[in-house]
């Protein structure tokens, strides 16, 4: 049989929205060593180095390991304790308008502060840092960058380390896949390019865009609306406790002084302060969980904040048989069971293998 191209044509304007691929870099207004190669330098080497943990037990790369896509393969990140949540990859980040599960953080440097001076994660307070870093070989280069350590304040200190780890995170983008690949042949209209992206893959699409409804959340090129949802995962850590999800994200980022309203936005114009400004708690945000991106899913195994499935097929078939019961928050009436067929749960995980470099 020859292979061909199976997408309508509707179906193939859906698929250009996903793209194009990789997205145009801007730097980040918010921070003023946004794409500066000395700050990326040294946040890259922060990153690595068990400085960044009050007691030296662990670094950022020790839960996001830069050989495994950013993440490891626990289902909960281990720090002083056992954490609720999985870790996400660092990929792809720049740029959103939310970090975290819970959408805690509205920019890219405060969620990588956040983790410095968690008392679960790295645990050191401001004016430890502050003394790490003085007494550490990274003295030198940070005040090249942010001049004489002694007459800043701690906690000036903390913000610039954690903006220097920002523009370092903000590198991290992945590359262009078979999917990719695929997209920019139909749009250049280039069908001996475009069949030889597997039939298997193409049919996992048109269930992602079509009965799956998989693309109401998962769209745009980074496979993610970054709104918080709830998707049918049970969000309840034992008998009595529940994690709040995006509750609880607010909860925090309202009272955080690292948001881009705050005194640390370096951005006279507040770009996108106004979503800080303009979020409400609802009690519907409970146990709702920002939309992961899917690229480069495949490499980032197991799966949901709480790492509770462990492949790419037992996320279809939770979707496949999603318990609509439990479905606890306002207006996801968009989930509902698929029933999916086994050749239909192989084609969407087909499908989803290509969002990952690996292939290509
Ligand atoms: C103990 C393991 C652990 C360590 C150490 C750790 N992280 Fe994380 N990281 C996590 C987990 C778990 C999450 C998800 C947290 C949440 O959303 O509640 C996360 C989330 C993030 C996010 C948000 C990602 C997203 O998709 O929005 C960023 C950015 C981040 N970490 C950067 C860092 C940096 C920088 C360091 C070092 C200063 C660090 N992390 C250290 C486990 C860890
Ligand atoms: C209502 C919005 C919504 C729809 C529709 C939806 N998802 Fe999701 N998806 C989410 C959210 C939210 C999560 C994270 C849930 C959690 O951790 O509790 C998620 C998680 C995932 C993950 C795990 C990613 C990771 O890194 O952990 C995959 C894979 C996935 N979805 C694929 C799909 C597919 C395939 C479909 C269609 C069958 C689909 N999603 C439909 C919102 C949605």
């Amino acid at each position: 049989m020859r292979a061909e191209v199976l997408l309508s044509a509707d179906e193939i304007e859906q698929t250009l929205s996903f793209g194009p691929w990789p997205p145009s870099f801007h730097s980040d207004p918010s921070n003023r060593v946004s794409n500066n190669a000395r700050a990326i330098a040294l946040g890259e080497a922060l990153f690595n180095d068990p400085v960044l943990s009050v007691d030296g037990a662990f670094s950022c790369a020790s839960c996001h390991d830069p050989e495994q896509a950013f993440t490891t393969p626990e289902a909960r990140a281990l720090g002083r304790v056992l954490l609720d949540r999985n870790t996400p990859s660092l990929q792809n980040l720049a740029g959103l308008r939310w970090y975290g599960w819970g959408g805690k953080s509205d920019n890219l440097w405060a969620a990588s502060l956040h983790p410095i001076i968690e008392e679960q994660e790295m645990a050191h307070n401001a004016d430890s840092l502050k003394t790490a870093i003085s007494e550490s070989t990274y003295i030198d280069e940070f005040e090249v960058l942010f001049g004489d350590i002694q007459v800043q304040d701690s906690e000036l200190v903390l913000v610039n380390i954690a903006k220097t780890l920002s523009a370092y995170l903000e590198t991290l983008a992945t590359d262009q896949t078979q999917f990719d690949a695929f997209r920019d042949a139909l749009e250049n209209q280039d069908l001996a390019a475009a069949v030889s992206y597997p039939e298997a893959a193409q049919r996992g699409l048109q269930l992602f865009i079509g009965r799956g409804n998989c693309v109401l959340c998962h769209n745009g090129p980074r496979f993610s609306n970054n709104e918080f949802h709830d998707a049918g995962v049970p969000y309840f850590l034992n008998e009595t406790e529940v994690d709040e999800g995006r509750f609880g994200g607010l909860n925090f980022l309202l009272s955080s002084p690292y948001t881009l309203d705050g005194n640390w936005n370096d951005d006279p114009n507040r770009q996108g302060a106004w979503a800080v400004r303009n979020v409400r708690r609802n009690h519907s945000d409970f146990g709702t969980f920002r939309t992961p991106s899917l690229r480069g899913v495949s490499e980032t195994a197991p799966y949901m904040h709480n790492g509770s499935l462990s492949d790419l097929n037992a996320v279809i078939r939770h979707y496949s048989k999603i318990d609509t019961e439990r479905l606890h928050a306002d207006g996801e009436a968009i989930l509902s069971e698929l029933n999916l067929s086994e050749q239909e749960i192989a084609d969407l995980v087909a499908f989803l293998v290509t969002l990952s470099k690996e292939l290509y």
